[in-house]
């Protein structure tokens, strides 16, 4: 085939993100997967909401009988969040022979077993990224190059508004109102935050995380979750004369042969990479038994990081989709950009 056909499920903020990006690299994903990559449906809830993308000719339907029924569609991107509806339209889609990327934390903390168990019993792919951590490739890490290893722990600061809010508190002494006002200023929380500050966020990320790291289910209410709520600024100057700060950690790791998981503020001492992790960003510390201490850190939301993640898990698809059909290896390295070489 000369073309992967794409439908995307949502035109927000992150699925505005994922059609730009495809479209504005177009002759370097044809170089890396040997394919025409299109996004040939965009599924909106009401299309006279989007008169933009109506007159630039985008091909927006808010029937998703027309992405469903479309055989030559073969990859769906879902980025519209809610659980019952997407769970639907998933499982739709992979029932129906399509392979799925979804952005869709709260989903899966719930659906994931369902869903990754559809997809195995159809022979479909089902890649989520950007589920956790937004721009931090942290479920691959944990799913390839983590996956001969003994874990033992995941420690992840996975919910950028509280820790935007705890690094406000710490560094320039605002209160926790203050610190939610702004967050909720610069769009980081939620107009409603209960999610973000009472940990609920980080645990959806801290069952979806602990199910590649250790291969186990848990359910969010088995999850011992407490957000930053009752944090006050004295916390922090008593954390700091000890040599102390205060993170909001979602912490999964075995202990005498059982996995403990749980969210909450916890004490990181200040030589630890993760009391350096400040503002909005994320991080995830993995200890394993070969690896030995690893972090990854980087922008755990925002349109183009997410976006990013989710082009990744489509480019991977479209790359197993090729390899399928033709039998043949793809370029290991991307050599489509040409470059100038500097004097070496
Ligand atoms: N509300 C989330 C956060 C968004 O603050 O991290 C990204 O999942």
């Amino acid at each position: 085939k000369e073309t992967v056909k794409i439908g995307l499920l949502g035109f927000g903020t992150v699925g505005y993100g994922v059609y730009e990006i495809l479209k504005n690299n177009q002759e370097k994903y044809l170089h890396l997967t040997q394919t025409k990559l299109e996004v040939s449906k965009i599924l909106v809830h009401d299309t006279k909401a989007f008169p933009e993308a109506v007159e630039a000719g985008m091909p927006i339907t808010d029937n998703f009988k027309e992405i469903i029924e479309d055989e030559s569609i073969e990859i769906v991107v879902e980025v519209m969040g809610t659980i019952e509806t997407a769970r639907g339209f998933i499982v739709a889609a992979l029932t129906n022979g399509k392979h799925v990327v979804t952005a869709n934390k709260d989903l899966l903390a719930v659906y994931g077993d369902e869903l990754y168990e559809l997809a195995e019993k159809n022979g479909r792919d089902l890649y989520f990224e950007a589920s956790v951590a937004g721009g931090i490739p942290i479920l691959r890490a944990l799913n390839e190059s983590y996956i001969g290893d003994n874990l033992q722990e995941v420690l992840g600061i996975v919910n950028g508004t509280t820790n935007f809010m705890l690094t406000k508190m710490q560094e320039e002494s605002y209160s926790y109102e203050e610190a939610l006002r702004l967050a909720q200023e610069l769009g980081f929380a939620e107009s409603d935050p209960t999610g973000d500050v009472e940990g609920l966020d980080a645990a959806r990320k801290m069952v979806i995380l602990t199910k590649l790291a250790f291969g186990q289910s848990i359910r969010l209410d088995e999850l011992d979750t407490k957000g930053i709520s009752n944090i006050l600024l004295e916390d922090f100057e008593l954390a700091q004369q000890l040599g102390y700060t205060i993170k909001l950690i979602g912490s999964a790791k075995v202990e005498e042969g059982k996995l403990a998981v749980e969210v909450a503020p916890m004490l990181v001492p200040l030589d630890h990479p993760l009391s350096h992790v400040k503002n909005e960003n994320n991080a995830v510390y993995v200890t394993g038994e070969a690896v030995g201490e690893t972090m990854m850190y980087g922008p755990g939301a925002g349109r183009m990081p997410t976006a990013n993640s989710v082009v990744a898990d489509v480019l991977q698809i479209a790359k197993n989709i090729k390899i399928n059909q033709t039998g043949k290896g793809l370029p290991v390295i991307n050599s489509a950009v040409q470059l100038g070489t500097a004097n070496v």
